[in-house]
């Protein structure tokens, strides 16, 4: 008896700390029973680095209220040393899981004996990484960068380039055609092509030449095809951002042929969904389709270096000429010898499928969960998301599965991307599906 009431005396107390928010933070003792009436406030070791950086950093995230010191595998732990399961996998990078020893060792290795030559002058890893990407992907050339953003970027220079030398489009005429509710970063033409407003309003002029359609509409897709200046189609395979939204069966194959039949290039932007995370090398071979360019990242490093890449063939990849295009820190050698082993771990652990087996095994089991909370689970592979009903609030359910142990975070209002690191096993998915039951039971309970 007099422990039940000392742990409600407790609960009473997270309570009104969570009420207080950050800066009242009272002591969130680790071993207390999550409250069931609101999620835990953050302890004083996590509530201390909040507040420096809201007020040191600029104010660009807002981050889920937790501290994390170390990772290892699917598991991180926070400053106080709890430990959690990682359910986004910092956006699809650490799909290896956490510091991966061999990329780890390859990055060590490499950064104690060549880290940086610049562009300037060949390094003894960039020709082994390019050939290896490329014959493991199957193009002609591969044009090396740092993040996902930069990728994409990059490709619409080399499709904008195309267009001029080898389509024939008349200068500064070419037009790039994008999806609504793509996502592909945070750079000016990032979001010029981007339909959310969070992301564009108050940062225009936009860059010219661009145009949305909706996804996984191929009339539309059509329609705008149909003008000789397009020069290439960019879309992700699968919405990451916008949710994990995957397209109808047969749209990237509709893709495929249109931007064959009206001479367009087909981008695909595998940044979030290639690399093993949707159950294959890359989520487009799901459909059996080859890109003209596909954009890849995140992954390409397994979270420990930032890696970026575009790879294409010889009549798109030879337009871009000396001193047009680059990045200092793009090849260098710790990036290069990082991507190969990268690489290699998700072929020799079979990360592709075992994202298949334990995805199918995730989806299964969530769709048990109550519907009234749970509206939608859907994803391919390990590229997964909830809907949430209307009437709980995304962010309060990620910060009750942060208190049982689980981190993942909203995106878009009412969802919840459920992305574990590929070396998840069935076991652990069981226990990570236990503490999104007992969270939906908590959930029901205070309705
Ligand atoms: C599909 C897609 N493309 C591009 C990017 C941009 O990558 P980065 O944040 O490394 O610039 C992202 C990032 O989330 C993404 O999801």
């Amino acid at each position: 008896m007099a422990s039940v009431s000392k742990a409600m005396t407790s609960s009473r107390r997270l309570v009104q700390a969570a009420r207080l928010g950050v800066r009242g933070a009272q002591t969130a003792p680790q071993t207390a029973a999550p409250g069931i009436s609101a999620p835990l406030a953050p302890s004083p070791a996590t509530a201390a680095l909040i507040k420096q950086e809201e007020k040191f950093g600029a104010h660009n995230y807002k981050p889920l209220p937790v501290a994390i010191k170390r990772a290892q595998g699917v598991f991180m732990w926070d400053v106080d040393n709890k430990r959690y399961y990682d359910f986004l996998s910092a956006y699809s990078a650490v799909n290896q899981g956490h510091c991966h020893p061999r990329i780890v060792k390859a990055l060590t290795e490499q950064a104690a004996t060549l880290c940086l030559t610049s562009r300037a002058f060949h390094n003894d890893v960039l020709a082994h990484y390019e050939k290896f990407v490329t014959e493991l992907l199957g193009y002609d050339k591969l044009l090396p960068m740092n993040t996902g953003v930069e990728a994409c970027e990059t490709s619409i220079k080399l499709a904008r380039k195309w267009a001029y030398k080898v389509k024939g489009v008349p200068e500064n005429q070419a037009k790039i055609i994008f999806a609504e509710n793509n996502f592909w970063g945070r750079s000016l033409a990032a979001v010029s092509a981007s339909t959310d407003p969070t992301a564009y309003r108050d940062y225009g002029p936009f860059l010219p030449g661009f145009k949305t359609i909706p996804y996984d509409d191929l009339p539309a897709l059509e329609a705008e095809l149909k003008d000789p200046n397009v020069a290439a189609f960019m879309v992700e395979p699968i919405q990451g951002e916008a949710g994990v939204v995957v397209p109808s069966d047969g749209y990237l194959a509709g893709v495929r042929s249109l931007c064959t039949k009206y001479n367009a290039l087909f981008i695909a932007d595998e940044v979030q969904s290639g690399l093993g995370r949707a159950g294959a090398r890359l989520c487009v071979d799901n459909s059996k389709v080859r890109p003209d360019l596909v954009t890849l990242g995140k992954a390409l490093s397994g979270g420990v270096y930032p890696v970026s890449a575009v790879v294409g063939d010889d009549e798109v990849m030879t337009t871009i000429r000396p001193g047009e295009h680059g990045s200092t820190y793009g090849g260098n050698p710790i990036a290069c010898k990082v991507g190969i082993e990268a690489l290699r771990v998700l072929e020799e652990e079979k990360l592709a499928e075992n994202a298949v087996r334990t995805g199918a095994l995730l989806r299964d089991e969530l769709k048990k969960l109550s519907p009234e909370v749970i509206k939608i689970v859907r994803g391919v592979g390990q590229f997964n998301a909830i809907v949430i009903d209307a009437k709980y609030d995304a962010m309060d359910v990620c910060l009750r599965l942060r208190d049982r142990g689980l981190l993942a975070k909203p995106t878009h209002g009412d969802k919840i991307r459920f992305t574990p690191p590929l070396v998840i096993s069935e076991e652990q998915i069981m226990d990570c599906v236990g503490i999104i039951k007992s969270v939906v039971e908590d959930l029901l309970r205070v309705k």
